[in-house]
């Protein structure tokens, strides 16, 4: 399979009034053709950050990327410009995200909403014209879109998608929102979906019928989809790897079925002593204790070696690089031999 992102060490700083936040703190991942990975983390670990920087819509300012680099097909987004990057979203590289109701106009039909999105990926020129403004569609057109767009709400799942394309927002329940922004998502075709907890707003059975909408349409259209949850459950239900993530780090990448039977970092055995399966067991959900740090001051070394149960003087210290425990294992912890970068201990 051929790689098709490709995140190194990825840096991003927010200038804020309390001080510089060190957000992402050296993020590297990869993501292959057609594959699904999780990306898994308690609320503030960065997550979000890390798919905006990958869509190019970092709030800039007060964001910064200081450095790193994020490959797309070979190509370095981070160099690209913001025209350039305009083109790319929508056909390349798409996003829905948690709130679908912030991200639909309420004062618009869905159908207006959507052929508006299959209008605009049809605009001809160089890339970042904004065709939308300057140019009319004709009836052959929008009749076309308008077809387009039954297919997609069909293909997403909503019944009488003829009928539906008229109703506005809040005519749809929350579950049908998000299968509308996931069309709109899918309308201009993208190899890349980033999918920023999109289950998170709805409840369990509706949740899911979406996670298995979405896996249909993935192997269907065979993109590759990065998925975003603080839920291990959910990512364990889509994806075959994770990736896990606490205060700006990727501190575990394994195949989901190795991070549940063995999990080598202590924030990812915490992440899974919080999943209530175990309470059947008649044990009592622990968590994790304590809180993500502040990231104006973030603790030196390892930044989760103040709530590790296992920390050593090293992890304060030295900040642990990652060491491959087994093929496709990855960990950034003391515990592990060559994680000082050869210092020893
Ligand atoms: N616009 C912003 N200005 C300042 N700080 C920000 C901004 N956006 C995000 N941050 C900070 O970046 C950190 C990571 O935020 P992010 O939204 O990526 O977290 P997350 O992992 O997606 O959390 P959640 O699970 O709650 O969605 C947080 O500490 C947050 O306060
Ligand atoms: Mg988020």
């Amino acid at each position: 399979m051929g790689r098709l992102l490709e995140v190194e060490d990825l840096c991003v700083h927010f200038h804020t009034f309390a001080g510089t936040a060190k957000v992402l703190d050296g993020v590297s991942f990869r993501l292959d053709e057609g594959e699904t990975l999780g990306v898994v983390g308690e609320s503030g670990c960065g997550k979000s950050v890390t798919a905006q920087a990958i869509i190019g819509l970092l709030p800039r300012p007060p964001a910064e990327v200081v450095r790193g680099s994020i490959r797309f097909g070979g190509e370095d987004l981070l160099r690209k410009t913001e025209a350039e990057m305009r083109a790319l979203r929508g056909t390349r590289i798409s996003m829905v995200f948690q709130d679908p109701m912030t991200y639909l106009n309420p004062v618009f039909s869905i159908g207006e909403q959507l052929t508006d999105v299959i209008l605009a990926h049809r605009t001809p020129g160089p890339p970042g014209a904004l065709g939308l403004a300057t140019r009319r569609w004709n009836r052959t057109e929008t009749a076309e879109a308008r077809r387009t767009a039954v297919d997609l709400l069909r293909q997403v799942n909503i019944p009488d998608p003829g009928e539906r394309l008229c109703q506005y927002p809040h005519e749809f329940s929350g579950g049908m929102r998000q299968r509308v922004l996931l069309a709109m998502a899918l309308a201009g075709s993208p190899r890349l979906l980033l999918a920023d907890e999109p289950t998170t707003a709805l409840d369990v059975t509706i949740q899911a019928q979406i996670l298995r909408l979405l896996r249909g349409l993935i192997e269907a259209r065979g993109i590759s989809v990065l998925l975003i949850s603080h839920d291990l459950a959910v990512i364990s239900r889509s994806c075959r790897r994770v990736a896990v993530m606490y205060a700006g780090t990727i501190v575990e990448t394994a195949e989901i079925g190795r991070i549940f039977r063995a999990p080598l970092h202590p924030y990812t055995q915490g992440l899974l002593r919080a999943i209530p399966r175990n309470v059947r067991r008649q044990q009592a959900l622990e968590g994790i204790p304590g809180f993500i740090p502040d990231l104006v001051v973030p603790p030196p070394g390892c930044r989760f070696h103040p709530r590790c149960p296992k920390a050593m003087a090293v992890c304060r210290e030295v900040k642990p690089r990652p060491v491959e425990v087994e093929a496709g294992h990855v960990v950034r912890c003391h515990l592990f031999p060559g994680a000082d970068g050869g210092r020893g201990g």
